[in-house]
């Protein structure tokens, strides 16, 4: 029987009928802590149609704002009810009739943003998933569309830099700093990283150097440093902000002439505050980036693709791995979204929803 269905049918697509596929994810009716209103609930999903994609979800981190999300704290509000988060890499089991591009087997992203991914599988439409290369690691894989694309963007998209440059960064140790550094290393540019400190100082220096920083300081060391006065390293041109307050305020005192600084994130809750003196004699400029509004913008463009294409050659190379992180299993998610914002800081991890243990 089974020999006689296979052999009438032409494409593997077909053979997603009656998968009776139950898949775990992590939902919510209603805003608050995710440790209070996630549940873990079971749904038989309904076999993908036409255009649909069965997916088993690998592995999905939880990301800031994925947590700020579920808080209701985010300019992204999902209906309810919602499966929580963002990014994963998932394995296609099976494509509907209609599905052109994606075959079972092969590793996908999400193109789309806010699909809910802390799940064990989902069906999605084929135009929201791109495939990637198995070669690229699972937990590069899982992040690769958040952080990496964020400081990719930010190093093209504000500022022309050639090798021999310097960038600057506060959270120099966030998963997007971490990205930050290692692009940078693989173009040539000069990047100093900025990090609250710490007792495991040397380490954490120790690390981001490991990666690729030119120099990474403390916020306390940043303000007598002579790092650029002396000519050490040329003056930045451009500066990435991810905590806001007095730490933005140091970093922009060191650009260049003209240069640009970028808000990405706000972990410090504090506004961002601006020195008179370097805004006016050094006509310094405030921007803002949403990696969701660029990816929005730019859903299909050879640019997207470009920059995929750039990221996972970067990764099978081995010159650009995934954040410090630790895979936990989805049942552990109470503990996990507790400790990824923990404002009292210093949790030095991404924690990254493993669905396989
Ligand atoms: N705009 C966008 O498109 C975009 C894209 C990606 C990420 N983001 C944002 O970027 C930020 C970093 O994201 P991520 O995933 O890279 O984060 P992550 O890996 O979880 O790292 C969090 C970073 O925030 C720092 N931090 C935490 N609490 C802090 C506080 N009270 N004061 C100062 N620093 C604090 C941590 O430093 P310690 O080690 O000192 O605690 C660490 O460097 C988040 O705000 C996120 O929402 C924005």
């Amino acid at each position: 029987m089974l020999r006689k269905t296979l052999s009438s049918w032409t494409r593997p697509s077909q053979l997603c009928r009656q998968m009776s596929v139950v898949a775990k994810s992590l939902k919510y009716t209603q805003h608050g802590e995710p440790q209070d209103v996630l549940k873990l609930v079971e749904d038989k999903l309904a076999d993908p149609q036409d255009k649909q994609v069965l997916v088993k979800i690998l592995a999905a981190p939880i990301n800031p704002a994925d947590i700020n999300t579920i808080q209701g704290k985010y300019p992204v509000k999902p209906k309810f009810p919602a499966i929580a988060g963002n990014e994963f890499v998932g394995e296609v089991v099976c494509v509907g009739k209609e599905v052109k591009d994606l075959q079972p087997g092969e590793h996908v992203v999400p193109l789309a943003t806010g699909l809910g991914t802390w799940a064990t599988h989902a069906v999605y439409n084929e135009d929201q998933l791109l495939a990637i290369s198995n070669k690229v690691g699972l937990a590069e894989a899982a992040t690769i569309t958040v952080n990496p694309c964020t400081a990719y963007r930010m190093l093209k998209d504000f500022v022309q830099l050639s090798p021999g440059d310097t960038v600057i960064q506060n959270g120099a140790n966030s998963a997007v700093g971490q990205a930050v550094h290692q692009l940078c290393r693989a173009w040539g540019i000069n990047s100093v990283g900025i990090v609250r400190n710490r007792p495991e100082i040397g380490e954490l220096k120790q690390l981001l150097e490991c990666l690729g920083a030119t120099a990474v300081l403390t916020e306390e060391e940043l303000r007598t440093s002579d790092i650029f006065k002396s000519g050490q390293l040329k003056r930045p041109k451009l500066a990435f902000n991810c905590v806001g307050g007095k730490s933005a305020t140091e970093v922009s005192r060191h650009l260049d002439n003209g240069g640009v600084v970028v808000t990405y994130g706000g972990m410090s809750r504090e506004p961002v505050t601006v020195a008179t003196g370097p805004l006016i004699f050094k006509d310094i400029a405030f921007r803002g980036f949403w990696m969701t509004r660029w990816s929005k913008e730019h859903y299909n463009t050879p640019e997207r693709k470009q920059m995929f294409q750039d990221l996972c050659q970067l990764m099978v190379q081995g010159k650009f791995i995934a954040p410090t992180h630790e895979m936990v299993p989805l049942d552990q998610f109470k503990n996990a979204t507790a400790a990824s914002l923990n404002f009292k800081g210093f949790t030095g991890k991404k924690f990254i929803l493993n669905m396989s243990c």
